[in-house]
This record gives structure tokens, sequence and C-alpha cells, in this order.
């Protein structure tokens, strides 16, 4: 492994019964890099996020922090070495309000707060996120965007070196997803590694430093943004036939 990688895989693989949903895949992220990952449906961008952050063990291949294996630790022991991803279906705990959701992911976290200091660093992951108007408010009772930057919130809260974003952008209006996209970018100039999966092409490809892309479990290219944009075998898999014009 690359000194720079601070996250890599090796031949990851991740079978559910006969179907192989992460078939051998390698890579490599770089601290404080941005690294996009996209693909169809069902490529298996969201199942190796689980294999990485811990919620599924993969069944074979390695998933190194720093050069020391994760592959296969629980979830908590992940986050607790600095890495945790937000879902693509939005689960905060949905009756309570903002800031008792992120409260929960400071304690959850590895930051140790408690307390009046634990207080502060929810005030502090409310304004980071712009979210702080809207701290009473039940987790239900938000649109869309909101919830959406309220489980980056939460995520963000534990403290990761690493992020896993799921789709953070789908669903949002182009405003909505252009101020996803600065809040990606303010997270990483804070340190934060980010690794994200999205479907919304002028979110990724203006935000990325690297982009790997899926199809059917295997990686099939990998580059920065502007030479995933004009990869053939990209533009037939997924990128489709308006993207060459
Ligand atoms: N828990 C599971 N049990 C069985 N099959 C699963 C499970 N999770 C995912 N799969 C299958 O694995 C494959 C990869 O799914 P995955 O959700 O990782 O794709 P994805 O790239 O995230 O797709 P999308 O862009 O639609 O979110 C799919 O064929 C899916 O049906
Ligand atoms: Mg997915």
């Amino acid at each position: 492994m690359a000194d720079s990688a601070l996250l890599a895989g090796r031949a990851v693989v991740k079978r559910f019964g006969g179907l192989v949903a992460v078939n051998a895949v390698d890579f490599e992220v770089r601290r404080a890099e941005i690294f996009g990952l996209i693909g169809p449906n069902g490529a298996g961008k969201t199942t190796l996020f689980r294999c990485i952050s811990g919620m599924y063990a993969p069944t074979s291949g390695s998933i190194r922090l720093r050069g020391k294996e994760i592959g296969g630790l629980a979830a908590h022991v992940v986050c607790a070495r600095g890495v945790v991803t937000t879902h693509q279906i939005v689960r905060p705990f949905l009756e309570m309000n903002v800031r008792r959701n992120v409260l929960v992911g400071v304690l959850y976290g590895r930051s140790g707060l408690r307390g009046a200091r634990a207080d502060a660093e929810v005030q502090r992951i409310l304004e980071f996120t712009e979210l702080a108007p809207h701290e009473h408010i039940a987790a239900k009772s938000l649109t869309l965007a909101r919830r959406k930057r309220l489980e980056v919130a939460r995520a963000l809260a534990t403290r990761p070196d690493v992020l896993l974003l799921d789709e953070v952008a789908a669903g949002l209006n182009p405003t909505e997803s252009a101020r996803m996209v600065e809040l990606i970018r303010r997270i990483r100039d804070a340190g934060v590694t980010i690794v994200m999966v999205e479907h919304v092409m002028k979110a990724i490809m203006s935000v990325s430093d690297r982009i790997m892309v899926m199809d059917l479990g295997a990686k099939i290219a990998e580059g920065a943004p502007a030479e995933i944009a004009k990869d053939q075998r990209v533009i037939k898999a997924y990128l489709g036939q308006e993207a060459v014009a």
C-alpha cells in the first residue's frame, strides 16, 4: 500500500448467497481527498460502503485504515477508529429534535465529550452544518434537504477521519444540491477525508478529486472526473450516450 493511502481495500468481495455484490474491488483513498464512487443501480456501491463501515463483514479481501485491518470489525469499533457512514435512506431518530440527534452522534462517537462540553460541540456542529435555526424541530418534520444535512451532522459529530456519504444530494433541487456540495468541501477543508456515492453527476463531478466507477460489483474505471467523463466503458455502463455529446 502506498504511504499516501489512508484507507485501502484489496480484493474486497461481498457475496449474498449466489450474488457477488462486490467483486474483488481494489481502492485507495488518500488523506483529505474527496473520492467519488459512481455506477448504475445495483453496482455494489452501498454494499462496499457497508463493508468499510462495519455493517457487513466482507466475504474476503482486506480493508485497511492507516495500514491496519478494519474489515470484519463491528460498526462501533470502526467508528471508534474514525470511519463513519451516512445512510442512503436517511434514518435519524425521527421523534427526536435536531439538537438531540446531533448529541447522540457526539456521545456515541470518539470525542469523549460529556455534559456542557458535549453541548458546546453540538452547537459547533449545528452552526457548521447550518442547522442551528432548526435545532428544536423533530427530525421527522424536517424537509428532505435538512434531513440529509442532519444525517451528515450526526456522522460528523462522531469526529471521523473518514466520512462515507451515500447519496446525500439525491432528491435535492439544484440549489439544495449546491449547498450540500459546499458543505462537503468545508468538511474536507476541516481535514476530514471523504468518500461519496452519488448519482447527481453535477455534484460528484464538480467536487471529487478522483472517481471510481463500479458496475455489477466490479471496478471498471478510476481517475480524475474529466477522464471518467470520457471513458468509453463508463459511458456505456452508466453515463449513457447523451453524456458523449
Ligand atoms: N442485504 C442484501 N441481501 C441480498 N442482496 C443484497 C443486499 N444488499 C444489496 N444486495 C444486492 O447487491 C447488489 C448491490 O446492491 P447495492 O445496494 O450495493 O447497489 P448500489 O450500487 O448501492 O445501488 P443504488 O445506486 O441503487 O443504490 C444488488 O444486486 C442488490 O440487490
Ligand atoms: Mg446504494
